[in-house]
């Protein structure tokens, strides 16, 4: 299937690792323009080589999404560079789940600038040229949690519950500028973080992903692959998902216990 995504613009956040990475490959397979941003230098450039490599045509700012100004200058900066804005993958997050009494209000304060403002302002600021662009589509990286919360999930499972609705609140509000807006409810997908982790626990990477996909209880029996997120989002960000906004779709492998 053509997914028509040739030429178009597209804003990563967080497009260095993982999961934004994989999506960013996806879509300069497509033919796509990607903007991306993180706050490592290093591994942000390594990414956009092998972009590059591949042909890709790819911008890459240095920016802490949790700070205002820095997410506002990645949106400009792109579309200086591009010369228009056709979507925009609020992707940038990391888990934070412990225990509500240990959480203290710096750490709630962080969490939502990270996965909540830094959504609103990459948003409002990439509004104009969406608009301009004669329509576009926003994407909403949050998490399965945001539906179905467990024990030890805040602050995250709060700010992805928010996410949601302003996933919601968007997609009324834009459609009839043709701007879609939806949210992907991430469950367990193999990427940087989880890589990390199992370092971190000195365990092979994928006995460590086969593990958790039992230990939750994954119906498909795995943890997903990235580029079976990079699918989904490629897909809700073409003209070929050109119906479907104020959704918010599991990728999961079955495992949320809500549709
Ligand atoms: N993978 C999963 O199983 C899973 C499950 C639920 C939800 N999610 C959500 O999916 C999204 C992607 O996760 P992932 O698993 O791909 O994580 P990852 O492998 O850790 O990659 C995260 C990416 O975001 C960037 N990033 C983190 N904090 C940032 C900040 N403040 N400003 C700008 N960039 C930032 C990282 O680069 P720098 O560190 O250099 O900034 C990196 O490029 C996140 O929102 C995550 O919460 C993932």
């Amino acid at each position: 299937m053509d997914l028509e995504l040739g030429g178009k613009v597209v804003l990563v956040t967080g497009g260095s690792d993982g999961l934004g990475a994989a999506l960013a490959r996806r879509l300069v397979r497509e033919g796509a323009k990607v903007a991306l941003c993180a706050r490592g230098p290093e591994r942000l450039e390594a990414t956009a080589a092998s972009l590059r490599a591949e042909g890709g045509d790819v911008l890459t700012i240095q920016a802490d999404v949790s700070k205002a100004w820095e997410v506002e200058h990645f949106v400009d900066a792109a579309h200086a560079r591009f010369g228009r804005v056709d979507a925009l993958v609020n992707n940038a997050g990391s888990a934070a789940g412990r225990p509500f009494h240990s959480v203290t209000d710096a750490e709630w304060e962080a969490d939502l600038q990270l996965k909540l403002f830094a959504a609103v302002r990459a948003s409002r600021q990439a509004m104009p040229f969406l608009r301009d662009a004669g329509g576009g589509s926003i994407v909403n990286v949050l998490a399965i949690s945001a539906k179905t919360p467990g024990a030890h999930s805040t602050p995250s499972s709060v700010s992805r519950a928010a996410g949601l609705a302003l996933t919601k609140a968007l997609s009324k509000e834009l459609g009839p500028h043709g701007i879609r807006v939806n949210a992907v409810l991430v469950g367990i997908i193999e990427s940087g973080q989880w890589v990390r982790r199992a370092q971190e626990v000195g365990k092979p990477v994928e006995s460590f992903q086969t593990e958790m996909a039992r230990h939750a209880g994954i119906p498909l029996g795995r943890v997903g692959r990235a580029d079976e997120f990079a699918d989904l989002v490629a897909f809700l960000l073409s003209p070929r998902g050109g119906y479907i906004s104020g959704a918010a779709i599991n990728v999961d492998g079955g495992l949320s216990a809500s549709v």
